[in-house]
């Protein structure tokens, strides 16, 4: 056995911010315009050209694109925002139910509650999906989950890796005679979502693609890209993310029979700024001060600076996401040699956006994976755990939910470590953190 290399420092996920970024940010902070504006547009328009082609390159700027690509996307200051507004905008409140898996951050489930609904949590397969080994929910057990309050399921695309959507949306249709579109209360947000309920027609299918910008599945018989898979999908642009503008994420959504989709981006504008009938720039034009107020809502825009980031970090986006398929590549060879079961992140008819790189080392037990754990920390590599059930957090338990009933979804957690993933690794920190799990293997169990 040859020794550990010297002791490198490997952290878990920094942002990858270039000189581009830099510039951008400075120019925009010398432009005179800092909160949501051009570049906020321009982002939204080229966020919904990449879903839509997994092209960066598309000029967003060209009239004839400006007009394709605008309404498509809606930029926000979180996913978690996101996910609250999609399902606002489903018209999701009390007396609703919103099936979430018990395995997943606290943001999927939060969302659900800051609405007022109820959420129902359906536990995990055991072992993950036999393919990927995502930890995806019981398909089973989420059709028997679906009742006549069921409103939506929000399923998380964990990892970067993209659920079996065919089989989501199979599920709610067969499940269709149960669903009731909710009626217009009069209120314009009420009637846009009764209008929406009854353009979908059965329980909305709702995505969490807070990992999962850039990951595609053949859908349909066709690749498609996370965005333009599920009714609503929300997208996380947090700095631990792939892709990011600090904080900030986007709300996207399938375009509707017979409702255009420049009204629901016009809702998503009013919902994430208080419900003023006109933004900051639109009150720039001359003689446009005045603006009503349509709804007492929330205030959660992206900023043009946050946006200045994003539009350099997406003209690299093909090449993180290609570096980490390499470290994948590398992660697996050493997982599969030392006999760790992996997240496959590259599978026949799926392509993950390579965001976590999950690993399960078999006969551990909790105490063990800490201790895991706490030993790569010693030779200077930080992991993590993605995630502690939903049903084991002070929160949820208050709500009734108990691990003891999730015991596929526990047993996922108890022998897992998220290893280091992101695009400032050289090929040597590479090389460390495998010979590191070795050596910990070897030495340490
Ligand atoms: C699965 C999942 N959903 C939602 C979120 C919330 O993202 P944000 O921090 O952008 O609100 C996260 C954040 O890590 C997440 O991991």
């Amino acid at each position: 056995m040859s020794e550990l290399p010297a002791k490198r420092n490997i952290p878990f996920s920094p942002p990858d911010i270039s000189d581009a970024e830099i510039e951008e940010v400075v120019e925009t902070l010398k432009s005179g315009w800092i909160t949501t504006g051009p570049r906020t547009k321009l982002l939204e328009r080229r966020l919904a050209a990449y879903i839509e082609t997994g092209r960066v390159d598309i000029d967003c700027d060209e009239p004839a694109n400006v007009e394709k690509y605008s309404n498509r996307v809606g930029c926000l200051n979180s996913a978690t925002a996101a996910e609250e507004l999609n399902l606002r905008i489903l018209g999701i409140g009390p007396g609703d139910e919103v099936i979430v898996p018990a395995y997943t951050y606290t943001a999927t489930a939060s969302a659900v509650i800051h609405c007022g609904a109820t959420v129902k949590f359906v536990a995990i397969q055991k072992d993950g999906d036999p393919v990927t080994h995502a930890p995806e929910m019981d398909y089973d057990a989420l059709e028997g989950a679906i009742g006549p309050k069921t409103k939506a399921i929000v399923a998380v695309d964990l990892g970067g890796i993209v659920c079996d959507y065919e089989r989501i949306f199979e599920i709610v249709e067969r499940k269709k005679a149960l669903f009731a579109p909710k009626k217009s209360d009069g209120t314009p947000l009420g009637d846009l979502a009764s209008r929406i309920q009854k353009a979908i027609g059965r329980v909305a299918v709702v995505s969490d693609c807070a990992h999962a910008l850039g990951g595609s599945r053949t859908f349909r018989g066709k690749k498609t890209y996370c965005g333009a898979i599920a009714d609503f999908t929300s997208f996380s642009f947090h700095a631990v993310k792939n892709f990011t503008t600090a904080e900030g994420g986007a709300s996207t959504w399938l375009p509707l029979n017979g409702i255009d989709n420049a009204e629901i981006y016009h809702m998503f504008q009013l919902l994430s700024l208080h419900g003023q009938s006109k933004d900051a720039l639109a009150k720039t034009k001359i003689g446009a001060w005045e603006y009503d107020i349509v709804g007492p809502w929330y205030k959660c825009n992206m900023t043009d600076i946050m946006a200045a980031i994003g539009l350099r970090q997406l003209d690299r986006y093909p090449c993180l996401l290609k570096r980490r398929t390499e470290i994948i590549a590398k992660y697996d060879a050493i997982c599969d040699s030392l006999g760790f079961s992996h997240l496959n992140h590259h599978v026949d008819g799926m392509d993950s956006s390579n965001h976590l790189y999950l690993i399960r080392i078999p006969g551990f037990d909790v105490e063990q994976r800490n201790a895991f754990i706490e030993q790569m920390a010693r030779r200077g590599v930080a992991t993590n755990v993605h995630y502690k059930p939903m049903p084991m957090m002070t929160a949820y338990k208050a709500l009734g939910w108990n691990i003891k009933d999730f015991p596929n979804t526990y047993d996922y957690y108890h022998n897992l470590v998220t290893l280091p993933l992101h695009t400032l690794l050289s090929d040597e920190d590479v090389d460390y953190v495998c010979e590191s799990l070795r050596d910990v293997v070897v030495k340490e169990f």
